[in-house]
């Protein structure tokens, strides 16, 4: 009988990478986060002869990296050949077997996306399992959310997120492929949940350890309440069902794929309440999280968007912000592609190492 504290069953141990890869060109893009592929063609990794192993290699990177560029054009990648490519990420790197490619909650929503604008679809592919990202289209998606009507400069710092928090069972890895983009802004920014958490002492982190966060996203249920049609469900995993979008997650988890500590549900719109804690120690300790992201942007990796170039990133370990200022570029797009791989529930395996305890390096 496993105690309270024991890994779930399908814990399992940290994955190797086998060199598979080694022939393709890279930068670093910082000694802790990143990586960019100069030249390679995901679809040439997805039809090779060893396949499964460049797959799931990528995905170890992926996990240990956080994020990985491509930068060459993916132009030649069919959307279906994208969400292969994304379940085989999860798959191949021990996902649960029964979850899948996440379902957007509001795909049923008459304004959702304009998938017409994108030249890579093929008539196989038309599903609820990618989501078009197109800034105009998502305003209309969710109108039923209040407006702002502050005259203050936004508080960019709440872009800061994981995906799919709202959900049991969150994101492992997101699959975007930007088809329009602007000359210049609409960058995205990654940062290491890795390297923040070892940047805390280790008091303050084995309290955070102790805690979990409420994700409660009422804004689907909000949409499809206005919009008169059903939440999708299940979305990407049995456990993914319903319209309550109200799970709780620790704070500190366990990667699945390297087995390192990292901070998981910290920040983002989609974190309501840190669980069992005054309202006051609630709002300093997330607004402690979004100061260690400040104070440390040498653990942040940023993404200017080229036509057609992707990054696959690891929801469990990186944190992600979009930057919002497209609009100061007059007539600009920006829309791009996303799949998502469902991972399991989060969870903390109060044996597991940091990432500089496991690689033996010491702290700053
Ligand atoms: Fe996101």
């Amino acid at each position: 009988m496993p105690s309270a504290t024991s890994p779930p069953e399908w814990h399992r141990q940290p994955l190797q990478y086998s060199g598979s890869l080694d022939h393709l060109d890279y930068t670093e893009y910082s000694p802790i986060i990143g990586r960019e592929y100069h030249t390679a063609k995901i679809k040439d990794i997805l039809h090779a002869k060893n396949a499964e192993q460049q797959i799931k290699d990528l995905a170890i990177t992926i996990s240990e990296r956080g994020v990985v560029f491509f930068r060459a054009p993916q132009d030649d990648l069919t959307i279906e050949e994208q969400k292969h490519f994304t379940d085989l990420l999860g798959k191949l790197s021990g996902r649960p077997e029964e979850n899948g490619l996440h379902v957007h909650p509001l795909f049923r929503d008459e304004n959702n996306i304009p998938m017409a604008r994108t030249g890579r679809l093929t008539s196989t592919c038309m599903s609820s399992k990618f989501y078009v990202l197109n800034t105009e289209a998502h305003k209309k998606l969710f109108k039923s959310i209040p407006k702002n009507h502050s005259t203050e400069p936004k508080d960019l710092a709440r872009e800061w997120h994981s995906d799919c928090l709202f959900e049991p069972c969150p994101a492992d890895f997101s699959f975007l492929l930007m088809e329009e983009t602007p000359k210049h802004g609409g960058d995205t920014l990654f940062c290491s949940g890795y390297e923040l958490y070892d940047r805390i002492s280790p008091s303050f982190r084995s309290y955070l350890e102790t805690l979990t966060a409420t994700c409660h996203q009422p804004a689907f249920k909000n949409a499809s309440t206005a919009g008169g049609y059903e939440i999708m469900s299940p979305r990407g995993s049995p456990l993914n069902i319903g319209d309550d979008f109200a799970p709780s997650h620790p704070l500190v988890r366990t990667h699945p794929v390297t087995g390192w500590k990292t901070l998981c549900v910290v920040v983002g719109i989609h974190v309501s309440r840190i669980n069992d804690v005054y309202d006051y120690e609630d709002k300093m300790i997330r607004d402690y999280m979004i100061r260690l992201i400040t104070w440390n942007h040498d653990c942040i990796a940023r993404m200017h968007w080229t036509k057609y170039s992707a990054a696959i990133w690891n929801n469990a370990c990186v944190f992600h912000a979009a930057t919002p200022d497209t609009q100061l570029v007059p007539g600009s797009v920006r829309i791009g592609v996303r799949t998502t791989s469902i991972g399991e529930k989060p969870y903390l395996d109060p044996n597991s190492k940091s990432r500089r305890e496991s690689l033996g390096m010491p702290l700053i």
